[in-house]
């Protein structure tokens, strides 16, 4: 508690009316990272995973992982992971509490172990984000689940048995669903197919990584996954994929501001709905190979509307409402995906934007200018959007929440400080309980808008 509440007082000071420059390297892909280390729970051997970045969120992944007696070593980006002496099948709710991705380890340990118990998942505050679509999915392949003071109780329905491959056809394309499901079936007995399956570029990076391991998955990124158990799987080495939504950040950062920048490693292809946007409002993109350089000219306003891979990505909505704030004219932006990721919106308009809210449906008047301010972040890519915000506005910003934003974005501040933004993390030495942050947002200090 002491911990959480002293970083709630850091904050990134932000010298507003940036311009960047330069090139930035992007890091691997924080929602990979964490499936590819759950999927290492289903071998007994040795996993490489290069281009780890390192993130909150993938701490705290480690540390569960660790907790069921994964041996875990890691140097800088690479991590070797040995999940052979694994004692527990059941994740503490300590642990997994604000981690939605740790759910996902239900898939591996009941189709390895045969049985699972795992909190219910927490994660960003951005919807009610039910997990209905892994459970069923998982019933259907033979597990018998109860749900028991929060924790998700799951077991293979005859002793000693495998989970037995069966079509499931998705209510809705969910990544963790699908890649739940992709874990689970890869051990069972027979075929799986998964309709309506999420075609997200890290469900395909789960895939070769599960095939490089020896597993027998066809169709990856398409709407239809064809999975064959195998008895068992193997050790590898894979590199996670470059970062989507980090890219996609720079690159909006780099429109807000008028800056011509360069970011890789990326693959293009991730990015296309982002790079088709940002062309749209009046940048110039050139790709070549594995870079992106944008070279804004202008900047229009164009409607943005959320949409599962490859569609516009809800993890990008935020900061592009942050760039449609000064954008010439005026846009919509559609959230479709989770019902409360628009918690951002008046922080906007209190730095001067002119937002008009209706439900998931946001109307921005683009204005000339917005203005610094001091405000709370509450949720990981609102986070994002607000320092980006801050790099637009007149005058400087102080963006508290940090904790937020180090779940998802390695290294922001420096690589920003390198393409030639003014920031700084300060950290306030004065240790906060959580009731006192709470009484001390109050204040004129700094506008706490908390965004739910
Ligand atoms: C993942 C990403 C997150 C991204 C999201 C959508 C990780 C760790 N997180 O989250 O960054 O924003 O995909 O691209 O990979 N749903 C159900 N029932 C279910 C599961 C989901 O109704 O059982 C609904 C959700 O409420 C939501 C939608 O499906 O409205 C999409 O959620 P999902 O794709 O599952 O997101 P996550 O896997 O949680």
């Amino acid at each position: 508690m002491k911990n959480k509440s002293y970083l709630k007082s850091e904050n990134l000071k932000i010298f507003g009316q940036g311009k960047l420059n330069g090139i930035v390297e992007i890091s691997g892909a924080k929602n990979s990272a964490l499936v590819l280390l759950a999927a290492s729970l289903l071998t007994n051997e040795r996993i490489i995973l290069e281009n780890v970045p390192r993130l909150t969120d993938i701490e705290k992944m480690c540390n569960i992982l660790q907790n069921l007696g994964v041996n875990l070593k890691n140097k800088n980006n690479k991590f070797e992971i040995d999940s052979k002496n694994i004692a527990i099948k059941e994740l503490p709710y300590e642990l997994v509490n604000g981690l939605r991705a740790s759910f996902f380890c239900i898939g591996a340990l009941l189709s390895k172990f045969g049985e699972a118990k795992v909190p219910l998942p927490g994660g960003c505050n951005i919807g009610s984000r039910p997990i209905d679509e892994h459970i069923n999915g998982l019933k259907a392949l033979g597990a018998k689940i109860n749900i028991e003071d929060g924790i998700v109780k799951a077991k293979i329905k005859r002793n000693k048995d495998k989970l037995r491959g069966t079509h499931i056809k998705l209510k809705c394309p969910s990544v963790g669903a699908t890649e739940t499901l992709i874990m689970a079936a890869s051990l069972a007995e027979g075929r799986t197919t998964i309709e309506n399956a999420a075609r997200e570029p890290e469900i395909q990076d789960l895939c070769q990584m599960l095939n490089k391991m020896g597993a027998k998955i066809y169709d990856s990124g398409k709407e239809k996954i064809i999975i064959d158990g195998v008895n068992k799987l193997g050790g590898c080495i894979h590199k996670v994929i470059p970062d989507r939504i980090e890219a996609g950040t720079f690159l909006i950062a780099a429109a807000a501001t008028s800056s011509s920048i360069t970011i890789s490693p990326v693959i293009p292809s991730h990015l296309e709905s982002v790079t088709n946007k940002l062309q749209e409002s009046g940048s110039k993109i050139i790709v070549k190979g594995n870079s992106i350089t944008i070279n804004p000219k202008k900047l229009n306003a164009v409607n943005i509307k959320t949409a599962p891979f490859p569609g516009f990505p809800t993890d990008l909505q935020a900061p592009f409402t942050a760039l449609m704030t000064i954008a010439n004219g005026e846009s919509i932006i559609t959230e479709t995906i989770f019902e409360n990721r628009m918690n951002h919106i008046h922080l906007l308009n209190k730095m001067g934007a002119n937002i008009k809210l209706n439900k998931n449906e946001a109307y921005i008047k683009g204005v000339k200018k917005i203005k610094g301010m001091d405000l709370v972040a509450s949720d990981l890519r609102s986070s994002a959007a607000l320092i980006i915000a801050g790099i637009i506005a007149r005058g400087s910003s102080k963006i508290y929440g940090l904790e937020h934003l180090d779940r998802g974005y390695e290294n922001f501040e420096s690589k920003l400080k390198l393409l030639g933004i003014k920031v700084t993390r300060e950290f306030n030495k004065k240790v906060f309980t959580e009731r006192e942050y709470k009484i001390d947002q109050d204040t004129e200090e700094i506008q706490k808008c908390k965004a739910a």
